[in-house]
């Protein structure tokens, strides 16, 4: 809405100030001089107390209007507009110099904290420009080579393959490793449906265990009453970032002769007993979806311990071709590949990860200080032995707690800020009411109730997160 609709003179009357706010609907107006210069608000509260002191409909609007508002300079920096915004002041009239009224803020009209959004200030459009300039915009190029072998390293010489998002990603890992019809795979109950529908791809079956109250990881003492002779595989997805306990898990799949798929995507930068996560598995898989700690649009990497079963791995993603002999399919394979483009967005995001990582740190610092001061929260572990890399910050609000999730989500929103709920637990969803029951899930059930994300984009200004932890503070004191 423009803002010359949302304006009064101070010399008209109450009756036009009435039809002005029938007409616009957000309960309140802006009062200018013949000047333009802003002389007050006035709301649809402020006529009801006028009129009901004594004032007619005739009364002029500059006897009426109030002179206690918020207004803010017209360059003000949006993360200022929104400390500014509260539940109470909603709409903030913003004015040049001159004290002239030029255009209004509200939480609708200017940039919400999203949750989390990529950074791409580095040599990506450098590198993306090399190679359009080059012409290597496939799969093929240096930089799916480049981007190949930074995992490699990363992960002290395992082989790595590139491919088109985290979900082909894990589902070529099980399909090289041979998980097939009439297999099960042991996964948390909580996650992101990708882990359970790359187990149902390839026709085993997706077995759905509950998880630790503090990491929100695989709780192993349940996974084992749901070993059977068709157990082969088990797959600990690391939650938010935080590293499930791959001793615990190595001891687990030595038991029971089992393969082992570690689901990196939240978790690039974990660490577990001083090694990165994606070191401890068979095959271990990442995501670079755009909200993923690096990304490159949609993009994925597999990791291998066996070089056999990346060569393996390496033939299915290219359609099942074989290395020695060109157009021969020795299996169905796929068409999973990464674009050289997208490659060179991964390069040059990795070029910044410790940046990154180190942002993500200083911002679950701060909102741990703050929720930690109220009893109604329960903030994320990091465990000791592990670094948890805080893709996105998550925690708890209390059973005990006077308020619900849900309440502090639209209170938040209200203030600019955009926050996500926990995943749904994956037994609840029609397609796997089958893979799990509700009383052996009771803690996934809890979290996925309980649990909220707040913004942990890498790129939040100390501005935002102040605004952020002032908003929770101001919410909770609601209720002391
Ligand atoms: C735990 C987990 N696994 C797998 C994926 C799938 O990755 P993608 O979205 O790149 O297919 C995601 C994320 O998006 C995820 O969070």
């Amino acid at each position: 809405m423009d803002v010359k609709e949302l304006t009064v003179q101070c010399d008209q009357n109450i009756k036009s100030a009435l039809e002005g706010l029938n007409t616009t609907g957000l309960g309140i107006l802006f009062v200018t001089d013949n000047n333009n210069i802003l002389s007050g608000i006035i709301t649809d509260g402020d006529i009801r107390r006028a009129l009901l002191a004594g004032k007619e409909l005739s009364s002029a609007i500059k006897d009426v209007m109030n002179l206690d508002y918020t207004s803010l300079p017209v360059d003000t920096d949006n993360s200022v507009i929104l400390d500014a915004i509260t539940n109470k002041v909603k709409i903030i009239p913003l004015v040049d110099v001159a004290g002239k009224l030029v255009d209004y803020a509200s939480i609708n009209k200017i940039r919400r904290i999203s949750v989390a959004s990529p950074l791409l200030n580095g040599n990506e459009l450098a590198y993306v420009t090399d190679c359009i300039k080059s012409s290597w915009i496939s799969s093929q190029g240096k930089y799916v080579r480049e981007f190949e072998k930074i995992f490699t390293d990363y992960h002290g010489g395992m082989p790595a393959l590139a491919v088109s998002n985290g979900t082909v990603a894990l589902h070529l890992a099980l399909d090289a490793l041979g998980i097939t019809k009439g297999d099960e795979v042991l996964v948390a109950d909580l996650t992101f449906a990708a882990s359970v529908n790359s187990i149902i791809y390839t026709g085993a079956t997706p077995v759905l265990i509950d998880i630790e109250p503090d990491t929100w990881n695989i709780d192993l003492t349940k996974a084992e009453e749901k070993v059977t002779a068709n157990t082969k595989a088990i797959m600990p997805v690391h939650l938010y970032g935080h590293p499930c306990d791959m001793d615990a898990v190595a001891a687990f799949a030595k038991k029971y002769n089992l393969l082992v798929i570690e689901d990196c995507a939240e978790a690039l930068g974990s660490f577990y007993n001083g090694k990165p996560v994606g070191v401890f598995g068979d095959v271990s898989t990442y995501s670079f979806y755009g909200n993923k700690t690096i990304t490159t649009g949609e993009g994925g990497m597999v990791v291998f311990k066996d070089s056999a079963i990346a060569e393996r791995a390496a033939m299915l993603r290219d359609h099942g071709m074989q290395k020695t002999k060109r157009y021969w399919h020795a299996e169905v394979g796929y068409n999973y590949r990464l674009t050289n483009i997208q490659a060179a967005i991964g390069v040059a995001q990795f070029e910044k990860i410790d940046e990154f990582l180190a942002a993500k740190r200083h911002i679950a610092k701060t909102y741990n200080q703050t929720l930690a001061r109220s009893p109604y929260f329960q903030i994320p572990a990091e465990k000791e032995n592990t670094v948890n890399s805080y893709w996105l910050y998550t925690f708890l609000v209390n059973e005990s707690a006077p308020f619900k999730r849900e309440e502090l989500m639209e209170y938040l929103n209200n203030t600019g800020v955009e926050t996500r709920p926990v995943f749904f637990p994956m037994h609840q969803m029609p397609p796997y009411l089958n893979f799990g029951k509700p009383e052996d899930l009771k803690v996934s059930i809890h979290v996925s109730e309980c649990g909220m994300s707040l913004p942990s984009s890498v790129n939040l200004t100390d501005i935002e997160l102040n605004h952020i932890c002032n908003s929770i503070n101001e919410f909770v004191k609601k209720f002391e």
